[in-house]
């Protein structure tokens, strides 16, 4: 594997500069249709503003670590091979070791005015508790809207299975006044009650406390209702069958030590994901694509 922490192997096009003076290596790109950051740590997108927008679309938190040892709170991580706490092995790191591992630049391009970077993360970073040995690809898009698509190969001689999430954070105005669609129907495993199965009646989802569920079957796209920023924020995918929402309310954000205690109305988490029994299950050669599109427009 190249140095994870070079970019020389790789030519930058128009537009996206390494950054000077952070505590981890990152990327920033900056055209005439967007800003955005990206980590090679966990491949992580930090930022990202159309320039149509008038605010960041992804939330940071003011408190997240930068530190190699622990993942990025806010952006994009992505949660690779598995989603929340390892099932056998407590130990082991919550949401996998994906965003917990430094990704290597393999590919950067320019198409009509939006920037492409592709990272890689290989089987080397893989843990004892999933020996597997594949390849992971992040291709970003930066442009008007921002596309992630995680492709996933089996370089195995034998299948695999995984579980997989772009666990992304909003920036929104107010919590209390934000709803979410797209989920309507859709049966919920709801984690604030020990994992109870529910449906989602046919209204959008709002938010009055803790909200931690797993959207089982869920295909279509997600609308972010935004009145504070007076803003609609479209989540649209494939290849995905599960849609996790997440906002940690007063509580369970003062007990995170990268969360500040007041950040909480700030921002909601809606994760493009295969998570439980939606997890994929690999063939030696086969690759599987699950991808987001995200797009703001002014509501
Ligand atoms: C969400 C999970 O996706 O991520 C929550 O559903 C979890 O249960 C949250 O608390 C944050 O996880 P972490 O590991 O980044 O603190």
């Amino acid at each position: 594997m190249s140095s994870p922490h070079t970019f020389d192997a790789v030519a930058l096009p128009e537009g996206v500069a390494v950054a000077a003076g952070t505590a981890l290596p990152r990327l920033d790109v900056s055209t005439p249709q967007a800003t955005a950051q990206i980590y090679l740590h966990g491949a992580h997108v930090a930022a990202w503003q159309p320039a149509h927008a008038s605010a960041p679309v992804l939330w940071m938190s003011g408190q997240s670590h930068f530190r190699h040892d622990k993942p990025i709170r806010g952006g994009v991580p992505i949660c690779f091979p598995w989603f929340g706490p390892h099932a056998e092995d407590t130990t082991a790191p919550a949401h996998g070791f994906a965003r917990l591992s430094p990704w290597t630049l393999c590919d950067a391009g320019e198409v009509d005015g939006a920037v492409t970077l592709t990272f890689q993360l290989e089987s080397d970073n893989a843990s004892p508790v999933w020996p597997h040995h594949f390849h992971a690809d992040l291709r970003v898009t930066i442009g008007s809207i921002l596309k992630l698509d995680l492709v996933v190969h089996n370089v195995d001689d034998a299948p695999f299975t995984f579980e997989e999430a772009l666990h992304t954070y909003f920036a929104v105005g107010n919590i209390a006044q934000v709803t979410v669609s797209g989920l309507e129907h859709a049966h919920y495993l709801d984690k604030v009650a020990a994992g109870a199965s529910r449906q989602q009646g046919s209204y959008a989802i709002s938010f009055a406390g803790e909200t931690d569920r797993v959207y089982m079957d869920t295909t279509a796209a997600c609308i972010i209702h935004d009145p504070g920023l007076s803003r609609r924020i479209t989540i649209a995918k494939q290849g995905s069958a599960s849609t996790v929402v997440w906002n940690p309310w007063i509580q369970k954000a003062r007990n995170m030590a990268d969360f500040g205690d007041d950040e909480w109305p700030g921002m909601v988490c809606i994760e493009t994901a295969n998570v439980g029994k939606s997890a994929v299950r690999l063939r030696p050669g086969d690759r599987h694509t699950m991808s987001a599109a995200i797009t703001v427009e002014a509501a």
